[in-house]
């Protein structure tokens, strides 16, 4: 710094007592034992609200649009998957290609869209940022529609495996023009099938089916499941789904 004031810089003196960044340390400041404590016991008490869920929430989150039904934030790209996933019924694992094996379902890259939009429509603007992204080599900045807090954990294939398909969660999304939020992804909706599944349960098969409907009672599937094979057994303590 060349304005005459020392600021304090992450990690520099320490003995001042002063956390870094906050304001200029004045040189040769006393070290105070007392402020030390304060601010030790400050930042413990921090850590503490940071561990509770509701604290992370505030601190990490702030939104809480994981909730909000008929969310549909405006994409960089106007992608339809009612034009891809119905009119053109590629499956759902063509483009979300971890959804069957990982925690995640991902998005597809650009070279997916580009394997058939170098062809179809090259000329199209509403193509354009797709062409432009490609071309720079990287990845569209898509606006996410489902995201829950950080304080959550979820697994998409432990799903894909147990026979719940994505319409259970996502809703028909293979009828939207703009990908918005179907059912209200709060912990309540969780817990409400964790506490009884066996209604939700299809062939694994049917799991990218989006006109299969839950059955009650339970489907042949899942009385089938429960008769032969363990029982799954979601989660309902908290640990299963904050860790
Ligand atoms: C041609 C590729 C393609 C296919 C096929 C496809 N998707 Fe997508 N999906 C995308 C793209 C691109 C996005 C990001 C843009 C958006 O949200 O519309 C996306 C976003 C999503 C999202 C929102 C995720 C978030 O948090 O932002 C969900 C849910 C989703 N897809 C589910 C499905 C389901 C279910 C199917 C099958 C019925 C499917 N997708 C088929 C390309 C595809
Ligand atoms: C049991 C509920 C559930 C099922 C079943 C489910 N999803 Fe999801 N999906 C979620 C949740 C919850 C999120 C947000 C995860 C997060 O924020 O960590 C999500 C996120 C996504 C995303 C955004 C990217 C990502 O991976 O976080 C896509 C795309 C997606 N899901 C597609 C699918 C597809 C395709 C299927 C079916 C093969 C499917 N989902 C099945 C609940 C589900
Ligand atoms: C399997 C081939 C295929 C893939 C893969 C594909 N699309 Fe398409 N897309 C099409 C077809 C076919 C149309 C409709 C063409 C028409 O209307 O004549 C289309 C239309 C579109 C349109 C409308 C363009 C306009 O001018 O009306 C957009 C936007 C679009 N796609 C975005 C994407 C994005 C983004 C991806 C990658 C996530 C993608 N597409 C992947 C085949 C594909
Ligand atoms: C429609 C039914 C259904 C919904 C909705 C659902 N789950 Fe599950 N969940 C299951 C089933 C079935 C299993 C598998 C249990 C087994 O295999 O024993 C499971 C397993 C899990 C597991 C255990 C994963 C592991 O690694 O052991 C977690 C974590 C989980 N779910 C989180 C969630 C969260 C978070 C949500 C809400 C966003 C959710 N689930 C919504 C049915 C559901
Ligand atoms: C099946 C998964 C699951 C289980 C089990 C679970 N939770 Fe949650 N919990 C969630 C999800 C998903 C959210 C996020 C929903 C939201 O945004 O409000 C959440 C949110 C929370 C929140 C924040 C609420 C808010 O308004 O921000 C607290 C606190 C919490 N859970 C505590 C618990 C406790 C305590 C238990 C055990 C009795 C528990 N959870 C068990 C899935 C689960």
């Amino acid at each position: 710094m060349d304005n005459g004031i020392q600021m304090d810089q992450p990690g520099r003196d320490r003995s001042t007592g002063d956390s870094p960044g906050q304001r200029p340390a004045v040189r040769g400041r006393p070290w105070s034992a007392r402020g030390w404590a304060a601010r030790a016991i400050g930042a413990i008490a921090i850590a503490l609200l940071l561990l509770s869920a509701g604290g992370v929430a505030l601190a990490y989150y702030g939104t809480d649009d994981n909730l909000v039904v008929g969310y549909a934030p405006v994409q960089p790209v106007e992608f339809s998957h009612k034009l891809h996933a119905g009119d053109l019924m590629l499956d759902c694992r063509f483009c979300h290609t971890t959804s069957e094996r990982g925690p995640m379902a991902g998005f597809p890259s650009t070279r997916l869209c580009m394997n058939c939009h170098a062809q179809i429509l090259p000329e199209s603007v509403k193509l354009l940022p797709v062409r432009a992204t490609f071309a720079e080599n990287r990845p569209i900045a898509w606006v996410r529609v489902t995201k829950l807090p950080e304080f959550t954990y979820f697994d998409h294939s432990v799903h894909s495996v147990a026979g719940i398909g994505c319409s259970s969660c996502h809703g028909r999304v293979d009828l939207m023009l703009r990908t918005e939020q179907a059912v209200s992804l709060s912990m309540g909706f969780c817990l409400g099938c964790h506490r009884d599944p066996a209604p939700f349960i299809r062939d694994v098969a049917d799991i990218t089916n989006m006109a299969w409907l839950p059955k009650s009672p339970p489907s042949a599937v899942a009385m089938s499941l429960s008769a032969s094979t363990p029982k799954p057994t979601p989660p309902l303590h908290c640990s299963g789904c904050h860790r």
